[in-house]
């Protein structure tokens, strides 16, 4: 029982939005708590597939309150975008969404010089979604940023902007050569947007706290994975924001005994987009295969993700950082099509075996996974909504997990759509 934290082990795309959708259906209150709309979840209802980069994914239930939290940042015309596609659908009828106010803007300028940042090869290459995201968390950390609230405030906006695009501009035009922003012209769009906003623009604070006191069931939704966060991921081949479970704390306005279970969604193989160290990465048939089977390109840029084996240092490491009760394992379904399946459980570094993740993209780039050989389950997953139904081969991978990372697996995904889902135990209940 208590509030529930949802937060991706490896390095996004684990399958959040799917698990999300499920346990969501028994949370009252759904607040996403950091990353903006880098991220892409996925659900799948009846064959219907649905991407959300910026919505809670429970919004697809009826009466939820849906919030933004304040450490999301956020894109007005993506999430105007989304507001349209899901009404569209019939959904958010019944259920609400509003938006921190404490939220920091994407600005059309963040966007701008993430492309051209990453175009830049004098500079590392990270392989980033070009969405603004880093950009825009700088501002925020750098008290130069632009906040939801602010969008309602129209003087106060083009002050803000005559504070800021002097800068902006000279990056601009001195060092890459763009051409400059003009404040009114920004203004007219903002302005714009922030009518079709204003009312779901609020200071969310209130209504989060009195739901706590009521006894609601309140769950965190986190984006993209451990391995991506800005201090215990990979870096500088990480995203711009913390997104382990201390993230839904400050995302959302709450205190620690707020948030009484966390669980680590984890793919049972492990994909990559973008550049950085993926030390069981499979350059072979077998990682190509995976990727066919498990569909593994980008929800929100459609790039080819990168596949390999489980890593269970690096999970060990995301456990110790996030504080996982309970583990959702994902696309089990996809290692069926596999003949011997490997879990990396120790790296070898300098002729040595470790069992930590390096702290340096220089050494964690040069070390050897050492793996352990499962047999696989030749059959194919039937539709089985029992753990104790699945072929004998698949109960002792998931033990094996389950045994090594000192956590037990609350949920099984055997598919994409949300029946296919094994619940062992769910939070909320
Ligand atoms: P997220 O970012 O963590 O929400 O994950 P994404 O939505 O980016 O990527 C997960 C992908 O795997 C989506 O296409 C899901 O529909 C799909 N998916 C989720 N769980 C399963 C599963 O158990 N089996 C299969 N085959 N696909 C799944
Ligand atoms: P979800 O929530 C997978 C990756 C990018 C890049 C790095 C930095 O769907 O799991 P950014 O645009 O954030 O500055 O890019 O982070 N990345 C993700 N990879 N899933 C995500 O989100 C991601 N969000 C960002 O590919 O390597
Ligand atoms: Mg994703």
């Amino acid at each position: 029982m208590g509030n529930v934290a949802v937060v991706g082990s490896q390095w996004g795309d684990e399958g959040k939005g799917k698990v999300v959708d499920v346990y969501g259906e028994s949370a009252d209150l759904i607040i996403r708590f950091q990353g903006g709309n880098n991220a892409g979840h996925t659900i799948v209802v009846n064959e219907e597939k649905i991407v959300l980069h910026l919505i809670p994914a429970a919004a697809l239930h009826d009466n939820k309150t849906c919030i933004i939290g304040n450490g999301v940042v956020v894109d007005p015309e993506v999430l105007l975008r989304e507001i349209n596609q899901l009404q569209e659908k019939g959904y958010l009828q019944s259920s609400s969404l509003l938006v921190s106010d404490r939220a920091h803007v994407i600005m059309p300028y963040h966007k701008q010089l993430d492309k051209l940042r990453e175009s830049n090869t004098s500079a590392t290459f990270i392989g980033t979604t070009g969405r603004g995201i880093g950009p825009a968390y700088s501002d925020k950390v750098g008290r130069r940023g632009i906040r939801m609230a602010d969008l309602l405030r129209p003087d106060y906006l083009e002050k803000r902007l005559e504070e800021v695009l002097p800068e902006k501009n000279c990056i601009l035009q001195s060092y890459f050569n763009a051409p400059p922003l003009e404040a009114c012209g920004l203004m007219d769009q903002l302005l714009t947007l922030a009518e079709r906003l204003k009312d779901r623009i609020v200071d969310t604070q209130p209504l989060i706290h009195n739901a706590l006191k009521e006894g609601k069931k309140v769950m965190y939704e986190g984006a993209q994975g451990v391995l991506l966060d800005i201090d215990h991921g990979t870096y500088p081949y990480v995203t711009s924001s913390n997104t382990i479970t201390g993230a839904a704390l400050s995302g959302a306005g709450v205190g620690p005994n707020d948030v009484d279970q966390v669980i680590g969604i984890t793919k049972v193989y492990t994909t990559r987009v973008g550049e950085g160290p993926f030390p069981t990465e499979l350059e072979n048939e077998t990682g190509a295969l995976i990727r066919k089977v498990g569909g593994e390109f980008g929800a929100t840029t459609g790039r080819k993700r990168r596949c390999g084996w489980l890593d269970l240092v690096a999970l060990k490491h995301a456990k110790r950082v996030a504080g996982f009760t309970g583990l959702a394992l994902t696309k089990i379904d996809v290692l069926s099509v596999v003949d011997d399946i490997k879990i990396c459980t120790a790296y070898e570094l300098n002729d040595e075996q470790i069992d930590y993740v390096p702290s340096t993209p220089e050494d964690y780039e040069r070390v050897k996974p050492i793996y352990k050989t499962f047999v696989s389950w030749d059959e194919k997953l039937p539709k089985v909504k029992s753990k104790k139904d699945l072929p004998a081969a698949l109960q002792e991978y998931i033990k094996f997990i389950e045994t090594e990372l000192e956590v037990p697996a609350v949920l099984l995904s055997v598919g994409p759509d949300r029946n296919d889902t094994i619940v062992i135990h769910n939070p909320f209940n």
